[in-house]
């Protein structure tokens, strides 16, 4: 039974524990401590760990390295800031983003609209799916006007859980030129074939603590003759994209933890448990309730988000917690008042129903035997709801 410090924890998505490799690394204490950018031989010898770890993770990622470089940063909010901002340096462009994007993408269009940018929110179904068309011609629409078109892509999205499969930003690619930067923080672990980039998009953004890594690593895969300017500077590291002292600590433990995750992680266990979960949830909540991208056809394995109408969230969290389980709110919560959330409405829920979602979010490596402990938990909570 996986429990953390005596916890239940079902928040995945908001960050993971570290992997097994990376605790036993960590616990052995005799990092390489050198500056990469130092000529020295332990300069070099931390230079040639940085290295590695990108040759090894492009491959883990089975991209090219003819095609593709990384580089590394502080997280995905750093990569996708670093990305797109310095994409639209010295271009005048439009940028394209969902709704139900992380916060990161309302925050940069907000800077980017205050410089003379255009930007468009979009928004999917009532299942988070994306209406690829309609998207396809409003970029070409914006093209024509003289734009750079640059799309955020969430290929999965961090509070529903729902897929939006690569296949269909190579689409909106070929169709309409755009630059895609995917946001793939919630791809490893979470989908069969987690590690299979399609050649051909921008750029991938990833943060290390979310596939048990260490917290504030991440890295962005971009293509070779995408460019973009740093958003920082400083002393060239990172091939000039991202000045700073590289941590290579860090780096490193982001290669061990995805080196594990891709030879340990089995899809078809963590789906068998995650199903018995959705299954008997769904039996209980009946028409009482819900659960979010149901009835999308491309759902990940380890989200479960759900809502009891009329309940709000901010009357089921203190039972869960008190009851030894971390869940997440789904709700942006601000000085102790809940407010909608925005992925629910861009998927067209009412603001009530939006007041209502709470997300579960499970490891890599549930089995079912420990899925059917973690729903008797779970039932025991909601019953009282219902
Ligand atoms: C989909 C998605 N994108 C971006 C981020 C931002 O990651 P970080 O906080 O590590 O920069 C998160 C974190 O929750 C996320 O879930």
């Amino acid at each position: 039974m996986r429990l953390i410090s005596n916890r239940l924890y079902f928040d995945y998505n908001a960050t993971s524990p570290l992997a097994d490799s990376v605790k036993e690394f960590v616990l052995k204490g005799d990092f390489l401590f050198g500056n990469p950018s130092s000529s020295h031989t332990t300069g070099r010898q931390a230079d040639a760990v940085v290295r590695q770890a990108r040759q090894k993770i492009l491959q883990i990622f089975e991209l090219n390295e003819a095609d593709y470089k990384l580089f590394f940063h502080s997280g995905a909010t750093e990569g996708a800031n670093t990305v797109i901002k310095g994409y639209a340096k010295h271009k005048k462009i439009s940028f394209f983003y969902a709704g139900t994007d992380h916060s990161i993408m309302s925050g940069i269009a907000e800077e980017l609209a205050s410089e003379g940018h255009a930007v468009e929110v979009f928004h999917p179904d009532r299942h988070g799916q994306l209406l690829v068309e309609s998207l396809i011609e409003k970029i070409n629409l914006k093209k024509a006007q003289g734009y750079f078109p640059l799309l955020n892509f969430t290929c999965v999205n961090n509070e529903t859980g729902v897929v939006w499969p690569l296949s269909f930003a190579m689409q909106i690619k070929k169709e309409t030129g755009a630059v895609i930067h995917v946001d793939a923080v919630q791809l490893p672990g979470k989908m069969d074939n987690w590690h299979k980039l399609l050649a051909g998009l921008d750029a991938y953004t990833f943060s290390a603590h979310k596939f048990g890594g260490l917290k504030s690593v991440g890295l962005t895969i971009y293509k070779k003759d995408f460019s973009f300017a740093p958003l920082l500077q400083g002393g060239g590291q990172e091939d000039g994209l991202r000045a700073g002292t590289v941590n290579v600590l860090g780096i490193y433990a982001a290669e061990l933890a995805l080196t594990s995750l891709r030879k340990l992680f089995d899809a078809n266990s963590l789906q068998t448990a995650k199903n018995y979960i959705e299954q008997n949830l769904t039996g209980i909540l009946g028409e009482r309730g819900e659960v979010i991208g149901y009835h999308s056809p491309y759902r990940n394995l380890n989200t479960i988000t759900f809502l009891i109408y009329g309940k709000r969230a901010d009357s089921l969290m203190p039972a869960f917690d008190l009851s030894g389980m971390d869940v997440s709110f789904g709700s942006a919560c601000q000085a102790g008042q809940v407010r909608p959330n925005k992925v629910l409405l861009s998927m067209g829920y009412s603001e009530q129903q939006s007041l209502s979602p709470i997300r579960l979010s499970f490891s890599p490596f549930m089995k079912l035997e420990e899925a059917k402990f973690f729903f008797k938990e779970i039932e025991s909570v909601i019953s009282r709801f219902l």
